[in-house]
């Protein structure tokens, strides 16, 4: 057993005031190596104590600068080249679409390193032992007493000095608090060679013991909660077709439910011709055509269909759908404009079913005949 030796002189206060003019007292004499213990983190006491910035953020801001650039390069990789998916009809590298994620694993990387370097470098983990650890000063800071531990290794620490300046201050308990020289080369028995075959051992069979359990116990046929299946799912490679791709592109032709194929692409004329509006004239439709005409149309055409644009120059104005020309149009040659779009004049085919634009057709119809009625309306 080696002798005790000092580690520290301690005082304690009986309140916060109290002790922040003892630590800016203690810090203009000129001590350096003192520190404070407090029930709870009293406001004020960083600028008493002169504390420097910690360093801690600058580990959060490297660490965390490399997550986000970890981020945009694991999701430019696995979208723009390891396996490039058209998404939305978003680009493969859709930067916008990255962005919360990025900020998430910047947050998350920046707050794992935080709190790492704060236990294993500041805390020195795992060597968990402190000379104030267990001392009747500790457990009364951490109760309800404010302490200041002057340390023996201060270069100006002098038994005497630090004694009657804690005294001056008005601490009462004035005490030392001494160590043990084997408590200071405290070695964690956490990382002995023992303890790490240990740990590999037991990480192997938990691994082993779960993954059996999952494949093979629990999935012995026929339990096997019908995961093998004779069908190919998506993404499964097939040997049934020569170049082992289970997903196949659709064969020429196809035709997707709801989405019958529009005959008169390019062919304004033909569609005039040929395409007959299937709706009737009746209140449900006619409603029906006003709402989408409103929705739709109305922003550019003018709620009359004027060609009154409400865009106020920031698209070029549409004619007034009351000329001569789309009067004389068949409702099959309007249809065709809202189905392919007409120069400037985008397609709606997506925003409105075939129904829709045929029920717009049909307001349309109903604007021109209130604009130009005929002597026979009126009777
Ligand atoms: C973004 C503005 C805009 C919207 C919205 C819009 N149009 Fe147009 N439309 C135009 C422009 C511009 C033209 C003229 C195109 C051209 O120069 O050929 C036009 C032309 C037309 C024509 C042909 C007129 C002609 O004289 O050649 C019809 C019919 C028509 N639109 C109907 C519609 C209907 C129905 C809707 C709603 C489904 C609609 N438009 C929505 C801008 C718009």
């Amino acid at each position: 057993m080696s002798d005790k030796i000092l580690y520290s002189l301690t005082g304690l206060f009986d309140t916060p005031d109290e002790i922040i003019a003892a630590a800016e007292k203690v810090q203009s004499e000129g001590y350096t190596k003192y520190d404070v213990n407090t029930p709870y983190p009293v406001h004020g006491m960083d600028s008493a104590m002169k504390l420097p910035m910690s360093r801690l953020p600058y580990v959060a801001m490297v660490v965390g600068i490399t997550g986000m650039f970890l981020a945009l390069f694991f999701m430019w990789w696995t979208n723009s080249v390891d396996y490039p998916l058209v998404i939305g009809g978003k680009p493969y590298f859709a930067f916008p679409a990255y962005v919360p994620i990025m900020f998430e694993v910047t947050v998350l990387s920046a707050s794992i390193a935080t709190v790492v370097t704060m236990i294993a470098i500041v805390f020195k983990f795992p060597n968990n032992s402190h000379p104030l650890m267990d001392t009747e000063y500790m457990k009364n800071v951490s109760v309800d007493k404010y302490g200041i531990s002057i340390a023996a290794d201060d270069p100006k620490f002098d038994f005497d000095k630090v004694k009657s300046l804690l005294e001056s201050l008005g601490a009462k308990n004035i005490t030392p608090i001494y160590y043990k020289e084997e408590d200071l080369n405290f070695k964690p028995k956490t990382f002995e060679p023992k303890f790490v075959i240990a740990m590999i051992v037991l990480f192997a069979a938990v691994s082993a013991v779960t993954y059996i359990t999952l494949n093979k116990l629990m999935y012995l046929p026929p339990f096997d909660w019908m995961m093998e299946q004779s069908k190919v799912i998506a993404q499964e490679r097939s040997d049934v077709f020569e170049d082992g791709r289970g997903m196949r592109t659709p064969v020429e032709g196809t035709v997707a439910r709801g989405f019958l194929p529009y005959k008169f692409k390019n062919n304004p004329e033909a569609a005039g011709k040929y395409l007959v509006n299937p709706l009737a004239a009746t209140e449900e439709n006619l409603s029906l055509g006003e709402k989408k005409f409103d929705i739709y149309c109305s922003p550019c055409h003018g709620y009359l269909a004027e060609g009154d644009s409400r865009l106020k120059g920031q698209f070029p104005s549409p004619p007034s759908l009351h000329s001569k020309k789309v009067r004389n149009w068949s409702d099959g040659r309007i249809y065709h404009v809202i189905t392919e779009g007409q120069n400037a004049m985008p397609s709606y085919a997506y925003q409105l079913s075939r129904k829709e634009r045929w029920a717009v057709v049909l307001y349309i119809r109903a604007l021109q005949r209130s604009l130009n009625a005929k002597e026979s309306d009126l009777q």
